[in-house]
C-alpha cells in the first residue's frame, strides 16, 4: 500500500494545547481525517495562549471547526509549561493575523463526551497533556467504549525529553496520565521512540513557502521557528511530534507497534511522568499482575510520514 493510500478519513477530535507542531497537526487532521473538533489544554503555554492559537490556526487555514476552551492547569501537579520551545505565547515569532473567531464553549470536556456519544466511529487524539482527557473519563467512566480510538501524542518507552525518562505531556500532568492509561485501555502511544524519527527541518519549510497559500507560510514559519530551538540541542531538524500523532490515525500501516502493559510513574524522585513500559515476554508478565496494555507504537517509515505531514500542510 502506498503512503497516499489510507484507511478513508477518520472522525478525528483533536486535543491539543499549541504549541507549534499542535498547529501543524490540526493541519494534518483537518487534510486527512474529518476533524470534527478541537479542544485546547494548558500545556506548552497557557490556556488562553493554547486556545487563542487554535483559534487562529483554524482562521489562517480557513477550516470550519470547533474550539473549546478546556483545563487551565493540571490535576495536581503544578503548572509548568514548554515555552522555552515553542515562544511565549506559544506560535514561536510567526506573526499572526488579528483573531476573528472565538471559542465555541468554555467547557471542553462536555464536549469530549457528547462528541463520543454522538459521532460514530470518532478518534481521540491527545497531543497534550492528558487533563481534559482524564476529566472526561471522570464525567462518563464509558468514553472508550463509545470511541473508534483513542491515540496519544506522549510517554516513551525508551525515551524522555523534559527529564530522561519523561516526556512533557504525561509528565506535565502525570495524574491525568496515570488515570488514562489505566481507564481508558487500549490507547495507542505515540511516544518519542517514533517521533524522534519524524524530524522536519529546511527542506521540509521550502516546500511548505513554496505553496504559497497563507496556511503553507504559517507553517513554514512554525517549522523554521521549531528547528531553530533545536538547533541549540544539537539538532538540525525538529521532531514534528503531533502531527506523526495524526498519520498515526490515518495511515496506520506506516507504523510499527506492539501491544505491552505501561505505568505512569507518579512518586519516584526522578521517575515521576516515566510511561514505564514492560517489553518483557508475555509468560514473565503473567506471572503477576500488570497494568492495562496499551498499543505502543515504535517505529515507522519516517521518510513517507514526512511527505504526508508536508503534503497535509502545502493541500490545506
Ligand atoms: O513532548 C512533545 C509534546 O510536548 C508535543 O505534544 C509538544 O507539542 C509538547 O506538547
Ligand atoms: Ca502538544
Amino acid at each position: 500500500m502506498t503512503a497516499e493510500a489510507c484507511t478513508g478519513r477518520p472522525r478525528i477530535v483533536l486535543d491539543c494545547d499549541p504549541g507549534l507542531d499542535d498547529a501543524i497537526a490540526i493541519l494534518t487532521a483537518a487534510h486527512f481525517g474529518e476533524l470534527v473538533g478541537i479542544t485546547t489544554v494548558n500545556g506548552n503555554v497557557g490556556i488562553e495562549h493554547t486556545t487563542h492559537n487554535a483559534l487562529v490556526t483554524a482562521q489562517v487555514a480557513g477550516l470550519d471547526v470547533e474550539v473549546h476552551r478546556g483545563a487551565a492547569r493540571p490535576l495536581i501537579a503544578p503548572t509548568m509549561d514548554a515555552a522555552r520551545i515553542h515562544g511565549a505565547t506559544g506560535l514561536g515569532d510567526v506573526a499572526l493575523p488579528e483573531l476573528t473567531r472565538s471559542v465555541a464553549s468554555d467547557d471542553a470536556v462536555a464536549f469530549l463526551c457528547d462528541a463520543a456519544r454522538s459521532v460514530d466511529d470518532l478518534h481521540l487524539v491527545a497531543v497534550g497533556p492528558l487533563t481534559n482527557v482524564a476529566l472526561a473519563l471522570r464525567r462518563d467512566p464509558g468514553l472508550r467504549s463509545r470511541l473508534a480510538g483513542l491515540t496519544i501524542m506522549g510517554g516513551g518507552a525508551h525515551a524522555g525529553n523534559v527529564t530522561p525518562v519523561a516526556e512533557f505531556n504525561v509528565w506535565a500532568d502525570p495524574e491525568a496520565a496515570a488515570i488514562v492509561f489505566s481507564e481508558a485501555a487500549p490507547l495507542t502511544m505515540v511516544g518519542l521512540d517514533v517521533t524522534h524519527k519524524v524530524l522536519l527541518g529546511g527542506s521540509e519549510a521550502s516546500r511548505m513557502r513554496s505553496a504559497g497559500t497563507p496556511a503553507a507560510h504559517f507553517a513554514a514559519g512554525l517549522l523554521e521557528y521549531a528547528y531553530d530551538r533545536c538547533r541549540e540541542f544539537g539538532l538540525e531538524a525538529a521532531p514534528v511530534h503531533d502531527a506523526t500523532a495524526i498519520i498515526a490515525v490515518t495511515h496506520p500501516h506506516l507504523f510499527r507497534r506492539s501491544t505491552h502493559p505501561v505505568a505512569v510513574e507518579l512518586h519516584g524522585e526522578h521517575t515521576r511522568g516515566m510511561t514505564v513500559t514492560d517489553v518483557r515476554p508475555p509468560a514473565a508478565i503473567a506471572a503477576e499482575p500488570a497494568p492495562p496494555a496499551q498499543d505502543v507504537v515504535w517505529d515507522a517509515d519516517a521518510a513517507a510520514v514526512i511527505d504526508l505531514i508536508v503534503q497535509a500542510v502545502i493541500n490545506t
